[in-house]
C-alpha cells in the first residue's frame, strides 16, 4: 500500500527555546516537569506514524492530548521544532513558502469545527473559494462547485446565504469546499463535534459514502471513541503530546495498549458520562414519515419493514417531532378495524425515552421490554433508537476495556 503521509521523530514545543526544552527532554524529563520549569508546553512529543492511501486516520485523545497541533504540522499551519513530515514524498517541514502556499490551494483541504464559512458569500461562492483563491476561471470554478455541493446534498441551497443553513447543513458546506479542490488529503480537525448527535451521525455516514466513492486520504481528529471507532481505518490514541497506540479499531479494543487507553474507554464511553443519547443510533430502526394518507402510510410502511426485516418502525413528523411506534402486526390490525389515522396502529409500550436518561436506567426498561425504543429531546423530536444490540454492544466494549 503506498504511504501518502509519512511522520518521522516529530516534536512542536511551545514557548521561547524549544532547543532547552528538547535538550531536558532528551534528559528524561517530563511534560509537566519541562511547563513547570520553564513554562514552555511539549505540544507534539516524537510522533512516528504514516497514513496509507485512500485511508481515514483518526487521531483520539482527550482534550490537550496535541491532536489538533499534530494535524496542524501535516500542513504547516504549525510549525515543527524537529522531525520529518512526508507528504507524498515531499518534505513539509523544510518546504518553501511558495511550494508549501502551492501544496495547501492543490493538495490539502482543512474542515474545521468551526465552519469557517464566509458570511457575506453565498453557499456557492464560499463552496467555489479554495478554487478563486487557486485562480480557477469562475465559470469552470462554479461548475466544480454546483457538482461537490451536489455531492453533499446541498444543490438546492447553492444560492442562500450560510446564516440561512442550520448548524449541519453549514458544516455540509464546510466539507464541499474542501472536496471541491479535489484535495488528495484532507484534514478534519473535530469537523463534526459542533453538531448535535443526530446530524453528526449524518456527516459520519455521509463521510463514509463519499470515501467509498472517492477514497481520499483523510486524517480526522477526534475526542469521541465512538466517532474514531465508527469511521477510522486505523487510530492513533494520543495524550500528553504523545502517540501511545496505533491500530484498527478492532486491534485497539482487543489490546489496549496501556492505562490509558482503558481509561479512555471507560471514561468516555460509560458510568455516569454516558446517556441514553449516546447509544442511540439513526439506522437500527426504521423511521416513517408520517403523510395524509393512513392506509398509504401503512402499506408503504409494512412493505419497508418486510423488506429490511425489522420488527417495528418509528413515525415522525415533518417537524421532526416522535408520533409513535408501529408494528407490522399493528399496522395490519389498524387497517382490519379501518382506522382512519396512522395513530390507530400506535402500540402503548414503546414509549420513548428522554435524551439525558441514563445508562444504567435505560438497561433496566430494556431488560424489562425488549424493543427498540424512540429516543428524544426535550420537545419531543427523534434523535435516534436504542436497541438491545446497541447497549450490548457498548458494555461489551466496557466490559472488554476494564479487564487487566
Ligand atoms: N499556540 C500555542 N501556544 C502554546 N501552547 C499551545 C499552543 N497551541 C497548543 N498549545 C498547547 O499544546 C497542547 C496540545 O494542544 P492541542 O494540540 O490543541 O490539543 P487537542 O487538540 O488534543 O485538544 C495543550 O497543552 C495546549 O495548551
Ligand atoms: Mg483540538
Amino acid at each position: 500500500m503506498a504511504e501518502k503521509v509519512v511522520v518521522k521523530n516529530l516534536y512542536k514545543i511551545f514557548g521561547h527555546s524549544p532547543e532547552l526544552a528538547m535538550q531536558m527532554l532528551k534528559r528524561g524529563l517530563s511534560k509537566d516537569e519541562i511547563f513547570q520549569q520553564t513554562g514552555m508546553v511539549v505540544g507534539v512529543k516524537d510522533a512516528n506514524f504514516h497514513v496509507n492511501e485512500g485511508e481515514i486516520f483518526v487521531l483520539m485523545g482527550l482534550s490537550g492530548s496535541g491532536k489538533s497541533t499534530l494535524i496542524r504540522l501535516l500542513n504547516r499551519l504549525v510549525d515543527p521544532t524537529h522531525g520529518q513530515i512526508l507528504v507524498g514524498g515531499n518534505d513539509v517541514a523544510t518546504m518553501g513558502k511558495q511550494a508549501l502556499i502551492e501544496l495547501r490551494r492543490k493538495d490539502l483541504a482543512m474542515v474545521f469545527q468551526s465552519f469557517a464559512l464566509l458570511p457575506h458569500l453565498s453557499v456557492l461562492r464560499n463552496t467555489a473559494f479554495g478554487l478563486e483563491v487557486a485562480g480557477v476561471d469562475r465559470k469552470k470554478r462554479e461548475m466544480r462547485a454546483m457538482e461537490v455541493l451536489d455531492q453533499v446534498g446541498l444543490k438546492a441551497f447553492a444560492n442562500r446565504m450560510p446564516a440561512e443553513l442550520s448548524g449541519g447543513m453549514q458544516q455540509r458546506v464546510g466539507l464541499a469546499r474542501a472536496l471541491a479542490v479535489d484535495p488528495s488529503l484532507m484534514l478534519m480537525d473535530e469537523a463534526f463535534s459542533a453538531l448535535d448527535p443526530l446530524k453528526r451521525t449524518e456527516m459520519q455516514e455521509l463521510l463514509l459514502k463519499l470515501q467509498a466513492e472517492q477514497q481520499r486520504t483523510i486524517v480526522f481528529v477526534s475526542h469521541d471513541l465512538d466517532e474514531a471507532f465508527h469511521i477510522g481505518n486505523r487510530i492513533a490514541i494520543m495524550e500528553g503530546g504523545r502517540i501511545v497506540q496505533i491500530g484498527t479499531p478492532d486491534e485497539i479494543l482487543r489490546n489496549p495498549s496501556d492505562e490509558y487507553v482503558r481509561a479512555f474507554f471507560k471514561g468516555v464511553d460509560v458510568n455516569k458520562y454516558l446517556v441514553a443519547k449516546d447509544v442511540a443510533s439513526s439506522d437500527e430502526t426504521l423511521v416513517i414519515q408520517a403523510g395524509a394518507d393512513a392506509h398509504a402510510d401503512m402499506r408503504a410502511a409494512i412493505a419497508r419493514l418486510r423488506e429490511t426485516q425489522r420488527m417495528y418502525a418509528f413515525v415522525v413528523g415533518t417537524d421532526g417531532r416522535l408520533q409513535g411506534a408501529v408494528s407490522i402486526d399493528s399496522m395490519y390490525r389498524a387497517m382490519e378495524a379501518q382506522a382512519s389515522a396512522l395513530s390507530g396502529a400506535f402500540l402503548s409500550h414503546i414509549t420513548p425515552v428522554p435524551a439525558a436518561t441514563v445508562l444504567r436506567e435505560l438497561v433496566g426498561r430494556i431488560v424489562q421490554n425488549p424493543v427498540p425504543l424512540p429516543v428524544v429531546d426535550t420537545d419531543n423530536r427523534y434523535l435516534g433508537a436504542v436497541t438491545q444490540t446497541l447497549l450490548l454492544k457498548k458494555m461489551v466494549e466496557q466490559e472488554e476495556s476494564s479487564h487487566e
